[in-house]
């Protein structure tokens, strides 16, 4: 009923990295020029963890924008925002939180995981324990039904659907369902309407799925009804209520495992990294430097790629051709370490200097990603509005 609307956020906790462009913006990338895409920062989600250190927020959030532009997220394609400047994402967290039960939210893996892994924190408080109810929010408040996320964040997306169901059980039958959905009835015109009534009839007393296609066919063709009449109709069909929410499906993100400059995994707290906008003069030192197999001590030992960090950066960066020249090379002692890191340090620079290029009109001129946001704050505003409407009137508050 709704078109693909893709919806992603990130936690601005520092600058951005090889791994993620790899991981998650060219991913970002290649969805917006595919489905209406809104992406976001989720400030209130980094200050669940990091409550007592706000001073890195503020920076990060916009240094991460810029990161973003950079990758080649597009501005003119998707909507980018600031969670925090859309308030009725807490509104409605604070809305679900009502029939959220406790249990499901001590249940989810990530939960204690985090509290255990992050334990220098003390993250025994409330807001982290609705993190996941936080992230419910940003999603189902724009009705959005594609997450683009890594595996980590599959038991968050399994949460978001558990509350929408739940949302919808308990509140998609509006007060006074049955006589509005016999009043939008009526307005099919008087032979349409008995044929809909037929057909229910015969779907809902014999479940004949061949009289339900029928009269949703029917509905298909109605081009008068309003939204809500709509809904209702398709919702009186199957006997159930309106759908207020829709069910999220995960977009699992298949991780390339970047390799950081130790051959761990790359990542700000192994302090291996090359960032986005990192200078290129740092990029080959930084490649030069790093490590390689602990056999190679002189330039005529032979090595081992599979042993060697560098390696998993030549699975990443080049062809077949020069794969096999590092597998030779390496193992007969025919190249030396550094001229096997040359074509890797070309390929990184390479994929920077349009980034670097991108966003040079940003770094001249800051107000040009405020504007970027602020427009996409408004956009947003509007669409989780449109949600909020039926959702405070669901759960009765929609007086003046
Ligand atoms: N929890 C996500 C992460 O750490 C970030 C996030 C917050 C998010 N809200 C979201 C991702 C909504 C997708 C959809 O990566
Ligand atoms: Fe690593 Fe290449 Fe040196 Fe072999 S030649 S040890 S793969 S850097």
């Amino acid at each position: 009923m709704f078109a693909d609307r893709v919806l992603s956020g990130m936690r601005p906790t520092g600058s951005l990295h090889l791994g993620h462009y790899h991981g998650v913006l060219k991913n970002w990338v290649k969805l917006q020029r595919q489905h209406e895409c809104l992406f976001f920062v989720a400030d209130w989600h980094a200050l669940t963890t990091h409550y007592d250190s706000p001073e890195i927020i503020e920076q990060n959030v916009w240094d991460m924008v810029v990161d973003w532009l950079a990758a080649g997220v597009d501005p003119s394609q998707a909507i980018l925002f600031i969670q925090s400047k859309v308030p009725a994402h807490a509104e409605l967290y604070l809305l679900l939180s009502m029939m959220t039960p406790l249990g499901w939210l001590e249940r989810v893996p990530t939960y204690k995981d985090q509290q255990e892994k992050l334990s220098e924190k003390d993250l025994s408080t409330f807001g982290f324990l609705g993190y996941p109810l936080l992230q419910s929010a940003d999603i189902l408040i724009y009705r959005a039904n594609l997450v683009p996320v890594g595996e980590d964040q599959a038991p968050h997306l399994e949460f978001t659907r558990e509350i929408s169901r739940r949302f919808n059980h308990i509140y998609g039958k509006e007060l006074g369902f049955e006589e509005k959905a016999e009043q939008a009835v009526k307005k099919l015109g008087s032979k349409k309407s008995k044929l809909y009534t037929e057909l229910r009839t015969l779907y809902q007393e014999q479940g004949d799925e061949y009289a339900l296609e029928k009269a949703k066919s029917l509905l298909n063709e109605q081009q008068n009804l309003s939204l809500g009449d709509r809904e209702r109709l398709y919702g009186y069909l199957e006997g159930g209520g309106k759908m207020i929410l829709s069910e999220p499906e995960t977009l699992l993100t298949e991780a390339p495992r970047m390799p950081g400059l130790d051959g761990q995994k790359m990542s700000k707290s192994y302090n291996n990294t090359i960032s986005l906008r990192e200078d290129p003069e740092n990029i080959r030192k930084k490649i030069r430097t790093m490590p390689t197999d602990p056999a190679r001590v002189r330039r005529s030992d032979p090595g081992d790629p599979a042993k060697c960090p560098v390696w998993q950066f030549h699975l990443v960066y080049s062809d077949d051709a020069t794969r096999e020249w590092v597998q030779q090379g390496c193992k007969n002692a025919g190249i030396g370490c550094l001229d096997c890191k040359t074509p890797v340090i070309d390929k990184i620079l390479a994929e920077q200097e349009p980034m670097l290029e991108r966003i040079k009109k940003y770094e001249e001129d800051p107000t040009l990603v405020r504007n970027i946001i602020a427009d996409g704050c408004e956009k947003a505003n509007k669409l989780a509005e449109e949600t909020m409407r039926d959702v405070r009137a669901a759960m009765g508050l929609s007086y003046s």
